[in-house]
């Protein structure tokens, strides 16, 4: 089977470097996925084990369309029936960036029509559309006149990992956290202190980094589980596996946050993970902490809000590379902000910057060595 994984812009190395190690095959770079081969087992492993993933699809078809009539007859091509039953459901998800298709409900709908006459001809009757948890979630993708269809096979966004109960806002999606830590080569040997810690992504993440934890272990359904093919003794067997895998800590992680709330959710989502609660947070001005751990890594995700004055946020990020500087060196530090303007005034020179993206807004990370 050809599978694509799903990612944000800026992870797709990290991404590639995941699926090499989970035994994907033939694996290609292309914009925000990673197309790579592999069979059924891998395409769960891949659903469970992959950090930086949205979602992993199995490729169908994809030919080229010039009008919504070549789409609908091309689509109806396609033996819709190998993927679901008549007595089950499905739904479509369309990502369209074209001059020739214009409207992505119009796209489903005439994929959603030639699916329909494809079982009509058949059995004469078509399957039910089950927009919230379809057997099978299939994915269009047009750009200019370029069709990809596609099986999903995770179902809801593979950020949902199940750990997060508590959320602030802003905080960082799981995916976009995880990526962060693997670009940042994330060592196993320092103390790892994220000190404007918010409710904890980098911390959840990088402690099931730390500790083998499959980033989806926690989750229960994925898409492919209400296919007709699903093999749970199959699942079980990698889920087992993934779970007898999960070592203890070998570094000590901690966290802090000026905010009393945004303690709360760290601790609540850290207590749902194995070793969560030997993870110390608590409730501090990073400004006032006296001293940093010896030679800590630091990772943080400062507020660059676009609500605050400018020149409020830039001279904010210019304290905290004053307070880096004074009183935790020597040190790692990894700053990650979608505020390129006052990350620039750190008063420090990077020795990496690492541009990303943090939903539409363009970000960097940038890594301070600090003596
Ligand atoms: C963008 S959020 C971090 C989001 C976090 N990475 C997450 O995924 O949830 C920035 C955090 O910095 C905290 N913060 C702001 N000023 C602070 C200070 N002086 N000391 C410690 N934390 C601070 C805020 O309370 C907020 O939780």
């Amino acid at each position: 089977m050809k599978l694509i994984a799903k990612t944000l812009t800026g992870l797709e190395t990290v991404l590639s470097k995941e699926i090499e190690k989970i035994g994907g095959k033939n694996i290609e770079i292309v914009k925000r996925a990673v197309v790579f081969d592999g069979d059924l087992e891998l395409l769960y492993k891949a659903n469970l084990h992959l950090r930086t993933a949205i979602r992993v699809l199995v490729a169908i078809k994809s030919f080229d369309a010039k009008n919504e009539d070549e789409l609908y007859r091309k689509a109806k091509e396609i033996d819709w029936t190998e993927y679901f039953k008549l007595s089950q459901t499905f739904s479509i998800d369309t990502n369209v960036t074209s001059d020739v298709f214009r409207h992505s409900k119009y796209v489903a709908y005439k994929v959603k029509d030639a699916i329909a006459d494809r079982f009509r001809e058949i059995y004469g009757r078509r399957p039910n559309v089950n927009t919230y948890d379809p057997n099978a979630k299939f994915n269009i993708r047009i750009h200019n006149t370029t069709v990809e269809i596609s099986l999903d096979s995770s179902g809801t966004s593979l950020h949902q990992r199940g750990y997060k109960v508590e959320s602030l806002e802003a905080p960082l999606s799981e995916v976009l956290a995880a990526g962060i830590l693997l670009n940042t080569g994330f060592t196993t040997k320092k103390h790892f202190f994220d000190p404007m810690c918010g409710s904890g992504t980098l911390l959840t993440e990088a402690l099931m980094i730390n500790i083998n934890m499959a980033p989806n272990l926690m989750r229960d359904h994925f898409g492919f589980m209400n296919w007709t093919n699903y093999k749970e003794r199959l699942w079980k067997d990698i889920k087992e596996k993934a779970q007898e895998g999960i070592v203890q800590p070998s570094i000590i992680f901690s966290g802090s946050d000026i905010s009393r709330k945004a303690v709360f959710a760290t601790k609540k989502n850290l207590s749902i993970l194995p070793y969560g609660n030997d993870v110390a947070i608590v409730k501090k001005d990073f400004f006032k902490i006296e001293s940093c751990n010896e030679n800590p890594f630091i990772i943080m995700n400062p507020p660059y809000d676009i609500r605050l004055k400018e020149d409020e946020i830039i001279q904010f990020y210019k304290k905290i590379g004053d307070k880096l500087k004074q009183d935790c060196a020597p040190c790692d530090a990894w700053i990650f902000s979608g505020n390129i303007t006052a990350l620039k005034q750190f008063g420090l020179k990077p020795s990496k910057k690492i541009k990303m993206m943090n939903g539409k807004l363009d970000a960097e990370l940038r890594h301070f060595s600090i003596y």
